[in-house]
């Protein structure tokens, strides 16, 4: 469904400042994907979204296309991040029809509750190749293309290049293994795993002109993420026990996409940049008024309901 601009995007940012490039989003059918997706396309890019399910895909590439008259969103449905080849053919598919590749983000990210007795081996495994793995084959199959949007968009900390910026990558992120989460280790373990790569991509790439960083969302209203993970029966203590007093909104990570690939985050390389209205300071495991508050979910015995898998076995 179309969404208006002022629901992705803020308006402090002049229109068209990304004319003519072109970002390749992992993961850019999800709530959060799509809504930074969107908004660079409102601002002039064009897109190349990659999902596992196709129908998905396509359709959300069709709806962000309606941002922007003459907008060009291809949607490579039946691209799964775990497979390194089917991610180099995407990007240079991307290449063909786009020309190039100036912003990727590496968003596709595998999520569900789980303590550790429900969480087999290869549970933990499938979400570290969706995360880490994932994130890497996206580095690997876009590096070429970014490195060469870098060479061909460089900026100096002087006036605004003309031909805008290029050659950057951003990783989405969490902050739940700042504090650490119970039901998370495979989540935490992963996300640990993509901020390191974010900072070595940034070390190893960054004399070519690429910059690398993070965002790391906090609690996202209206987010896959929070209907299936969250699952808050008291939304209101939630919200309160965050310093911003409410969850944060689509467009709050859309606009922090926007500043890192403009020009105004030049200079801004292996950074995190947290978009959570502070809530990881007040974060930690102790969360009345959830489901799963701690200990007692764990001592209670009980399992995770109400989502998919992982069988109750004794560690
Ligand atoms: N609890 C515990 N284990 C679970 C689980 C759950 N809710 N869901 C899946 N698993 C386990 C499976 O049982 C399987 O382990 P097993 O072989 O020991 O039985 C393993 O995880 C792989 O599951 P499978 O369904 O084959 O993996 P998949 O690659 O098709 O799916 C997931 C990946 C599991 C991450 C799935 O949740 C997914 O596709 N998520 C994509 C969307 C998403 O999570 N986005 C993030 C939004 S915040």
């Amino acid at each position: 469904m179309p969404i208006p601009k002022s629901e992705v995007v803020s308006d402090v940012w002049r229109d068209g400042i990304f004319a003519n490039k072109v970002l390749f989003c992992t993961g850019g059918a999800g709530s959060i994907c799509s809504a930074q997706v969107r908004a660079m396309v409102y601002l002039g890019a064009n897109a190349c979204i990659l999902g596992r399910n196709v129908e998905k895909t396509e359709s959300m590439a069709r709806d962000i296309a309606t941002a922007r008259k003459g907008a060009k969103v291809l949607g490579l449905g039946a691209v799964d991040v775990r497979d390194a080849k089917a991610m180099e053919q995407a990007a240079e598919r991307c290449v063909q029809e786009l020309g190039s590749i100036d912003f990727v983000i590496a968003g596709a990210a595998g999520n569900f509750l789980a303590p550790m007795d429900q969480l087999s081996a290869n549970a933990f495994k499938t979400v570290i190749d969706i995360d880490v793995i994932g994130s890497y084959n996206t580095v690997k199959a876009t590096m070429p293309y970014l490195k060469r949007s870098a060479h061909q968009h460089q900026t100096n900390g002087g006036p605004t290049p003309t031909t805008g910026t290029g050659g950057r990558i951003i990783f989405v992120s969490a902050t739940i293994h700042y504090t650490g989460a119970p039901l998370q280790t495979h989540v935490s373990a992963a996300k640990a795993g993509v901020d390191a790569l974010a900072h070595a991509v940034c070390i190893e790439q960054g004399p070519w002109g690429v910059t690398s960083n993070v965002i790391a969302p906090g609690p996202i209203g209206g987010t896959e993420g929070m209907e299936r993970l969250a699952k808050h029966s008291d939304v209101a203590n939630s919200q309160k026990r965050i310093p911003a007093g409410r969850w944060g909104t689509v467009k709050e990570i859309a606009d922090a996409t926007v500043y890192l690939f403009s020009d105004a985050g030049n200079y801004v390389n292996g950074e995190i940049l947290v978009v959570d209205g502070g809530a990881w300071h007040r974060s930690g495991t102790n969360n009345p008024g959830s489901d799963w508050e701690y200990p007692d979910f764990l001592l209670s015995g009980r399992g995770v309901t109400g989502v998919k898998g992982g069988k109750k076995s004794k560690l």
